[in-house]
């Protein structure tokens, strides 16, 4: 993590998510709302249900699986569908590199039940370890992760502590879940960790 903080990561940017970002961008030039993300929002309900919450604001919801985003497609269509939500294709480290290059900086971030990547050799596949941690930081805003694995809250804690971001834990009890996993996993009676921070507090040290 410390390595990651102190290196900016390198990774080039593919053609069609620089493609989709330009188009993106373009298209927001002139639409001053707050912007908030739902970074891998899978079939984008949370991204609606984000967009109800924050009416002001735009939410944009990124995944890299079509599949899952056809479904959020479909309800984006629907005639009850928030008019301030969108759903984009691509992969958010990608999303996260460019608009962090373009200075482009959030209201709010959610991170919705990542992928856990568990085994321990998985741990820089996990954001907090991943070499996009500094863009993500840099894209701003409020920052919420919520998982079902302790491991996961605990090691987001850990990096926002070395990046100098302050950082709050508790265990996540609203009455209305904001996605499905996490639907599914209070179904079954898992504990919801939820990490908030604000790394507008970030430190120029950080
Ligand atoms: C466990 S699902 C959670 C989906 C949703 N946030 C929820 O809580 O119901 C993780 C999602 O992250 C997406 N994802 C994982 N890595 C990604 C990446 N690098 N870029 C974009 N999406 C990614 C997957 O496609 C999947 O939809």
């Amino acid at each position: 993590m410390r390595r990651h903080l102190e290196h900016p990561f390198r990774r080039p940017v593919g053609e069609r998510a620089r493609a989709q970002f330009a188009a993106l961008a373009a298209a927001l030039e002139h639409d001053a709302r707050p912007r908030v993300l739902d970074a891998g929002c899978g079939t984008g309900a949370s991204t609606l249900c984000l967009a109800r919450r924050h009416p002001d604001a735009l939410v944009i919801g990124v995944d890299k699986s079509a599949h899952r985003l056809q479904s959020g497609q479909r309800a984006l269509g629907a005639a009850d569908a928030p008019p301030n939500a969108l759903l984009l294709r691509c992969d958010v480290v990608d999303f996260w590199l460019l608009a962090a290059a373009a200075d482009w900086r959030f209201a709010a971030q959610y991170l919705l039940y990542p992928n856990p990547w568990p085994k321990p050799e998985h741990v820089q596949r996990r954001w907090p370890g991943h070499p996009v941690l500094p863009a993500l930081l840099a894209c701003g805003g409020r920052l919420e992760l919520r998982t079902n694995w302790k491991t996961y809250a605990d090691e987001w804690c850990r990096a926002l502590q070395l990046a100098n971001v302050p950082w709050q834990v508790d265990c996540s009890n609203e009455p209305q879940p904001i996605s499905p996993f996490e639907s599914k996993y209070r179904a079954s009676g898992h504990l919801l960790w939820r990490v908030q921070a604000d790394s507008a507090f970030r430190s120029a040290t950080g």
